[in-house]
């Protein structure tokens, strides 16, 4: 039986959490693959708003069992008061499995994390602070931390002596910090230890035997293609592989098992942190987009900057992704406009690209080249149906459909659960 993966097809924030609400009474297992809680998915249910950061948004519905996978970082302190504070509201939490390989973000990963964007100056990646990077960094040195290594104090304790005997010299002697204890870090950790257990699990082996059992596993990806660590915008992307490939290294699912690919691409584009953006506006329709979409970052609360949908960006997606499907969200922040400006190309340096150039130094000059859709007046927010849309919004889903090279099969009208329109089932 499939497993679906989603994942964002610009910089991320595309709304990637109401998506997988859509389907959360329709799969099985939700399965966060990569990242950590630099993540931020707002879902909406009823008068009611959650942000979550680390949990898959699966945890909100009472059916799925949501998964963190082997591909995840894990703060655990940050887990933890995500967790009591869905239990405050009532939501059960009891059904999470969390990978025994999945590494731990340890106290010096966050100082080294805020100090090496400091000692960056202009130069910064302007990461969320959350300590992912050098986490991952670990990861690849193979001095990382894993759950499984909570359960052993002779284990933890050894690791801790040989990360802190390396880290305490990066962080005293070249950034003049001061250095971390061992104990405190240690009896901090081994205190999460006893609260984890009950949700740990081999989480490679359950997925695959849940797969056999014909069940619907959804592998939901944070961030965005352009943030990937392979296919992004090398400096300014995060430490892992939010595309489609990671979803199988990140969870221990097989490739040869994934049937579907869901894209989530926002009807405009938005990016925070630094790095290069060929449509993002400086202008008041920057502002416009900015007050219109509510574009203020779920973890960091930063602004995001904004722009027009850039069609090259979706294709290159659709490209590294093997997108199936396409779930547009956010449609309704563009009414009200005369005319939509959609990048279909760019000019570098007098040369036309149609797709997004092979170096980093063209892509920093790419200017964009735009064509123009007309836009609609109508309150689009109370549309269930496609032909419910103004003609001229049809029109724009149906120009982006064909520019992004993937069929469009669910479309965002408004932040709500029943604000989509789903054209083609997603499951
Ligand atoms: P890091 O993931 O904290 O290392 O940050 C690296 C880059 O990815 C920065 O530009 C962040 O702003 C960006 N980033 C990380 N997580 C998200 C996200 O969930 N949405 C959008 N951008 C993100």
């Amino acid at each position: 039986m499939p497993a679906i993966t989603l994942v964002g097809a610009q910089w991320g924030d595309e709304g990637k959490g109401k998506a997988t609400d859509l389907v959360g009474g329709r799969v099985d297992y939700v399965v966060r693959y990569q990242g950590g809680n630099n993540a931020g998915h707002t879902v909406v249910i009823g008068d009611q708003k959650y942000a979550l950061h680390l949990l898959p948004s699966g945890i909100l519905s009472p059916d799925v069992v949501p998964v963190i996978a082997n591909g995840v970082v894990i703060d655990p302190g940050v887990l933890f008061e995500e967790l009591n504070g869905l239990n405050k509201r009532g939501v059960d939490t009891s059904r999470l499995l969390i990978s025994a390989n999945a590494h731990l973000i340890m106290p010096y990963h966050r100082a080294l994390d805020k100090v090496s964007e400091r000692f960056l100056g202009k130069g910064r990646i302007g990461t969320t602070g959350r300590g992912i990077g050098p986490t991952y960094a670990d990861k690849i040195s193979r001095a990382g931390v894993r759950v499984q290594d909570m359960f052993d104090t002779g284990i933890l304790r050894k690791k801790l002596e040989l990360a802190l005997n390396d880290k305490n010299q990066v962080l005293t002697k070249v950034y003049n910090r001061r250095g971390l204890e061992l104990e405190p870090i240690l009896e901090e950790y081994l205190g999460y230890a006893e609260l984890l257990r009950p949700f740990v699990a081999d989480t490679s082996l359950v997925l695959n035997r849940a797969l056999d059992e014909g069940k619907t596993v959804y592998l939901e990806g944070s961030q965005g293609t352009l943030l990937d660590i392979d296919h992004g915008t090398y400096p300014f992307v995060t430490s892992s592989s939010p595309t489609s490939g990671g979803a199988c290294a990140g969870s221990g699912i097989g490739p040869t098992r994934i049937t579907k690919v869901v894209g989530i691409l926002k009807a405009y584009t938005t990016r925070v942190g630094s790095g290069p953006f060929p449509t993002e506006l400086h202008d008041e329709w920057g502002e416009w987009l900015r007050t219109q979409g509510h574009e203020y970052g779920v973890t960091t609360g930063r602004n995001r900057r904004c722009g027009w949908f850039d069609a090259p960006i979706a294709r290159y997606a659709t490209r590294v992704n093997g997108i199936t499907d396409f779930f547009l969200t956010k449609l309704d922040v563009l009414s009200g406009l005369e005319r939509v400006p959609v990048c279909v190309g760019y000019d570098v340096d007098g040369t036309r690209h149609d797709e997004i150039p092979m170096t980093q130094t063209d892509f920093h000059h790419a200017v964009p080249v735009y064509e123009h859709f007309d836009g609609w007046d109508d309150d689009i927010t109370g549309a269930r149906s496609f032909e419910d849309l103004p003609k001229n919004a049809q029109a724009y889903v149906r120009a982006l459909e064909e520019l992004s090279g993937a069929p469009i099969s669910a479309i965002g009208v408004g932040p709500g659960r029943d604000q989509t329109l789903e054209l083609r089932s997603l499951v």
